[in-house]
C-alpha cells in the first residue's frame, strides 16, 4: 500500500502535552517497507514520533513527521525459566507490559503505566521504581535514516545510562527503531521491591509475598496518586532529569538546606530530586495562562488547556534560571524539545 502523506497536520492529538503545533507533512508507517517509502519522499528534516509523551513541540515542524505504528509481539525462545520476546516499536508500552503479565512473564512490572511506545523505551532507557529497561533488554533493530539499511544494536552498542542512550547522544536522529527484544522470566521472578513506596504500598495492602501482577498494581496506584493523566491534563511526565552532582557540592548544599534529599549513586556522586529543587524555589502549583507546574509534583510541567509549546518552553527556561540562581545547579530537560 502506498503511504499517505498529510499536509499541514495538527500535532495536538499526537503529543501528550496537547499543544497544537503543525507539521508541514505527516505520515504513519506500519512496517519497514512503508518506513523506506517515507524516507524516499526526500525530506531533509524528519522526526520519528511514537506516542508523543516525551516531546515538546515548541514551534511549527518544517519537515516530515513519521509516526511509528509497527506492531506485533512474538516469542522467540522459551528456555526453562526464561523467554525472549520481540516487540514491534509501535506497540504501546503499557499494553506490552500487560501482555507480559498476562502471559506470566516477569521483569517489566515496575515499568507499568509508562506512556508511549516500545520503540521509544530504549531512547532514554525508561526507568521507574528501581528498574530501567536495559536490565531486561537484549537487542534492537533500527533503520539507518541516511543509508536506508537495517542494523542490529546489541546492548553494549546502546550506551544505556540514566535517561540516556547512544540514540540521545551521538546517534540522535540517525535511526528509526523498528523492533526491540527483551529477556523475561517465566518462573522464579526476581522482584524488585527496593523502592520504598512500592514495598510500603504492598505492606499496607497486607501482601507479603507479591506476584508480578501485585507489584504492577502497586506501581500503578503510586503513579496515579502522583502523576497527572495526560488524558486529563497535558504533560510529559518529569520535564527535567534529576541532577547528579559531586559529593562536595551536595555537602555544601546540605549545610544551607538540611532537608535536601539526595541518593548516593556512586562513590563520588549524589542524585538530587529536581522536584525538590523546583518546589523549594516556590514553583509548585504555579500557573500562568494555560501553562504551569502540577500542584502535586513540581517536576511536571502541565498544559491546562490552550497553552502553547513556546509558553511551556519559556516556563522551563525560567525554572532553569531560578534553580541555577538559588542552588548553582543547571537542570537538563528530559523532554525532547523540538
Ligand atoms: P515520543 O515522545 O514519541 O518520542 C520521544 C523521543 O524518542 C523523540 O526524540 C523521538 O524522535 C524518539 N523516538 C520515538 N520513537 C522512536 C523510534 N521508534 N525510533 C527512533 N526514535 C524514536 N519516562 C520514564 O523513563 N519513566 C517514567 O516513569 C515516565 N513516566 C511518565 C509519566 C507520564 C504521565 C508521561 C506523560 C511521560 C512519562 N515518561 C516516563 C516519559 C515517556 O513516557 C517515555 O520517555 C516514553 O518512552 C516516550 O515514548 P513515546 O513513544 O511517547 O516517545
Ligand atoms: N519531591 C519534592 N517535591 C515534589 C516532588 C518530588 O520535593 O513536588 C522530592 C521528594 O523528596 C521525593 C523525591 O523528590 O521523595 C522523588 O520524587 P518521586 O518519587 O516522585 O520521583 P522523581 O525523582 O520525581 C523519578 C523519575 C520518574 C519515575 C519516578 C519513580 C526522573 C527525572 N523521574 O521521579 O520518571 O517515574 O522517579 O521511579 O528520573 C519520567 O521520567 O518522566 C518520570 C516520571
Amino acid at each position: 500500500m502506498p503511504i499517505q502523506v498529510i499536509k499541514n497536520q495538527s500535532l495536538k492529538a499526537f503529543n501528550t502535552f496537547g499543544v497544537n503545533e503543525i507539521a508541514d507533512s505527516f505520515v504513519e508507517v506500519s512496517n519497514v517497507e512503508e518506513l523506506k517509502q517515507a524516507l524516499d519522499l526526500g525530506f531533509d528534516h524528519r522526526l520519528i514520533l511514537g506516542g508523543g509523551s516525551n516531546v515538546l513541540f515548541a514551534k511549527r515542524f518544517e519537515g516530515l513527521v513519521i509516526r511509528n505504528r509497527i506492531l506485533g509481539i512474538r516469542k522467540l525462545e522459551h528456555a526453562e525459566n526464561q523467554v525472549v520476546v520481540e516487540v514491534g516499536a509501535g506497540e504501546n508500552w503499557h499494553e506490552f507490559v500487560r501482555w507480559c503479565l498476562s502471559s506470566g512473564f516477569g521483569g517489566l512490572e515496575n515499568l507499568s503505566l509508562i506512556p508511549g511506545t516500545v520503540g521509544a523505551a530504549p531512547i532514554q532507557n525508561i526507568g521507574a521504581y528501581g528498574v530501567e529497561q536495559d536490565q531486561l533488554f537484549i537487542s534492537l533493530e533500527a533503520l539507518d535514516l541516511q543509508s536506508g539499511e537495517l542494523k542490529t544494536f546489541e546492548k553494549t552498542d546502546c550506551q544505556f545510562d540514566y535517561r540516556h542512550s547512544v540514540f540521545k547522544g551521538t546517534l540522535k536522529g540517525r535511526y528509526c527503531i523498528t523492533l526491540v527484544r527483551y529477556r523475561l522470566t517465566t518462573k522464579g521472578h526476581k522482584l524488585n521491591l527496593s523502592y520504598g513506596a512500592v514495598s510500603e504500598t504492598l505492606e499496607r495492602a497486607g501482601i507479603g509475598d507479591p506476584t508480578i501482577e501485585e507489584v504492577s498494581d502497586a506501581v500503578i496506584s503510586i503513579r496515579q496518586s502522583k502523576l497527572p493523566d495526560p488524558a486529563q491534563i497535558g504533560n510529559a511526565g518529569s520535564f527535567f532529569k534529576n541532577p547528579i552532582v559531586p559529593n562536595d557540592l551536595y555537602d555544601q548544599l546540605q549545610r544551607n538546606y538540611s532537608s535536601i534529599p539526595g541518593y548516593k549513586i556512586s562513590e563520588d556522586n549524589v542524585k538530587i530530586p529536581a522536584g525538590w529543587l523546583i518546589e523549594t524555589c516556590g514553583w509548585k502549583g504555579y500557573r500562568s495562562n494555560g501553562v504551569g507546574i502540577y500542584e502535586r509534583h513540581a517536576l511536571v510541567l502541565v498544559n491546562h488547556g490552550g497553552g502553547s509549546g513556546s509558553e511551556l518552553r519559556a516556563l522551563a527556561e525560567k525554572i532553569i534560571e531560578s534553580v541555577k540562581g538559588r542552588f548553582g545547579i543547571t537542570l537538563i530537560p528530559e523532554v525532547n524539545i523540538i
